[in-house]
């Protein structure tokens, strides 16, 4: 695990907000509820549905679920580590509701449910952190009933705007040696995080059974004014609890001095502009 964010609980929590501005963390906050719903949309849950959220964490999905079923059918919280479990748990808790719900606490690439046991199977952002997404997917298509859906978000990291997009090369010293790097780091088949996008997730639906999944992108173009305190948030922040920050990374090809030199760089260069940023994401929306 990260020296900075202990457990994913954590991290949902506070670490993915790191460098935000309160108007920021309200935005982020709002587009998380607009992306739930849209998956919730798509997944046209019905009353006694049983319904899976795989990789809950602060169940974000399985908390809406619930109250679109009104505690009639069966939400099933289930994710790899229990921290996430224990959080939802005491949520549900405190708010008295001891119906409608179980949790499980089991991987995505071996879920804990019988075959064909599950109406809708949803999942966000969870792909994205497994290094080899089609067991994943696999095991997602068997516990789902005949007929059963399955409906998912996942960001699509290697179509993001990259630092050297957005830098200056005067400015900023060692530029081509960072940015071979970068795109090197991208072009990583072993990072979980931007090994995928929309053909090769299509391709892990198709294996797995789904025919003629719906894969949808969405191209979010983002603009704001680069505060004093983000751009090193940025670097030292870990995309995830058991993941090394992008310093971490860099550090793999580069001395400390250079690292922390590029960071001054891109922070001296960069705060006070507004900067533009892309980020693609993919609806998923396949049946059984
Ligand atoms: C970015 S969080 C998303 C949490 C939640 N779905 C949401 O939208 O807020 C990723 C979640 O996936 C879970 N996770 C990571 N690897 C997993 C795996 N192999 N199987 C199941 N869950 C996993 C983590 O514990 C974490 O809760």
């Amino acid at each position: 695990m990260s020296e900075i964010c202990k457990n994913w609980t954590e991290w949902l929590k506070k670490n993915r907000f790191a460098g935000q501005t309160p108007e920021m963390v309200e935005q982020t906050t709002r587009w998380l509820e607009a992306v739930r719903d849209v998956i919730l949309v798509y997944a046209e849950i019905k009353p006694y549905d049983v319904v899976l959220d795989i990789g809950t964490g602060t169940g974000l999905l399985a908390f809406k679920a619930l109250e679109m079923q009104d505690c009639k059918g069966k939400v099933i919280f289930s994710d790899k580590f229990q921290d996430c479990l224990d959080d939802c748990k005491k949520i549900l808790d405190e708010a008295g509701i001891t119906t409608g719900y179980e949790m499980i606490q089991c991987p995505c690439e071996h879920i804990a449910l019988p075959e064909s046991s599950v109406h809708k199977a949803l999942m966000r952002s969870v792909l994205v952190h497994i290094v080899n997404k089609q067991p994943a997917v696999s095991e997602v298509y068997r516990v789902l009933k005949p007929g059963g859906k399955f409906c998912a978000f996942e960001p699509i990291i290697r179509s993001n705007t990259r630092y050297w997009e957005i830098l200056d090369p005067v400015y900023v010293e060692k530029y081509e040696d960072f940015k071979k790097v970068e795109n090197e780091l991208m072009d990583n088949p072993l990072d979980s995080l931007c090994n995928f996008d929309e053909s090769t997730l299509k391709t892990n639906l198709e294996i797995a059974g789904f025919s003629i999944p719906d894969v949808r992108v969405q191209a979010v173009q983002s603009k704001y004014v680069v505060q004093p305190n983000m751009v090193k948030e940025w670097f030292v922040n870990p995309p995830s609890p058991d993941q090394p920050s992008t310093r971490e990374r860099f550090l793999k090809y580069f001395d400390e001095q250079t690292v922390d030199k590029y960071m001054q760089d891109v922070q001296n260069y960069l705060t006070g502009r507004e900067i533009q940023l892309k980020s693609n994401a993919v609806f998923i929306n396949a049946t059984k």
